[in-house]
């Protein structure tokens, strides 16, 4: 707890909106898909591209506790972490921990496999393959779109291993990560350092300009 028992500021705006903008992006990529609407499907998956770049962007330009270099660590302090695991009684970290670092760049890792595998994808009927499967050929095409279902169930797995994540977290430490994931804000001992938001403007439509381009192939004059 931060010595006045005051929250400090621990996640800026954009972070904590593009979590759940990726959550319900996942959410419809996951009913469209399953349920064949993949006009939407295409929708909704570009947010989540549009989402992971952004974050990727906001781990060099964002915020102190959004910035990559103040939270992934190398092996070993990840195993050195992991020995003290179970411990109960030690302060929330001022950011992501050294595994939470970890799931980080798994799940944004995964969602970006599984949306590449997307846009080159050939649907079974051809109406709605992505845009970039007119760079494959059509056994290609259909190959990747088995990928992209299995990889998705990675993902499934990858999401379930984070909800247990937070869950621990919650049970055994104590710790309850998602109140600042909403509200921005923890018992941590200093704020972070947060970054201006034209930067993010500036990311945003940088970010727009690559996901429209990909949309239309690369065709695009
Ligand atoms: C721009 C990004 C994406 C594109 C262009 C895309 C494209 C496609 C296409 C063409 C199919 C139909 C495949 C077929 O007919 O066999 C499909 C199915 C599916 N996609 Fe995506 N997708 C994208 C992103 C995502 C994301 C981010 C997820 C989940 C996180 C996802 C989950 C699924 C699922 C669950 C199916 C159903 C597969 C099945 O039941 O066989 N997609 N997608
Ligand atoms: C589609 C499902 C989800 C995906 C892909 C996902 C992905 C992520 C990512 C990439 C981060 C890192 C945040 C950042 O630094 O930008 C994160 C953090 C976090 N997520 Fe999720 N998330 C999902 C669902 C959820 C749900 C449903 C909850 C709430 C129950 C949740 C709670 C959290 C919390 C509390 C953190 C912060 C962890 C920490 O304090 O280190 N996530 N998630």
């Amino acid at each position: 707890m931060s010595a006045e028992g005051r929250k400090a500021r621990l996640w800026d705006l954009p972070t904590r909106a593009m979590h759940w903008l990726l959550v319900i992006s996942i959410g419809v990529c996951w009913w469209t898909g399953t349920n064949n609407d993949l006009e939407y499907h295409q929708y909704s998956g570009y947010a989540a591209l549009w989402i992971v770049l952004m974050r990727v962007y906001w781990g060099f330009a964002g915020s102190s506790t959004a910035q990559f270099k103040n939270f992934v660590r190398g092996p070993a302090t990840v195993i050195t972490y992991l020995r003290t695991l179970h411990w109960r009684n030690t302060p929330q970290a001022p950011g992501h921990n050294p595994l939470g670092a970890l799931s980080v760049l798994l799940l944004l890792g995964l969602v970006l496999t599984v949306v590449i595998q997307g846009l080159l994808a050939v649907d079974v009927d051809g109406l709605y393959s992505g845009p970039l499967s007119l760079y494959v050929t059509f056994k290609q095409g259909r190959h990747f779109a088995r990928l992209h279902y299995q990889w998705f169930e990675y993902l499934l797995w990858a999401i379930g291993l984070h909800l247990a994540a937070v869950a621990f977290y919650y049970l055994h430490k104590r710790h309850n990560l998602v109140k600042p994931m909403i509200t921005g804000r923890a018992h941590v001992e200093e704020d972070m350092k947060a970054a201006p938001l034209w930067r993010f403007a500036l990311g945003a439509v940088i970010a727009s300009a690559i996901v429209w381009a990909i949309s239309k192939g690369f065709y695009i004059f």
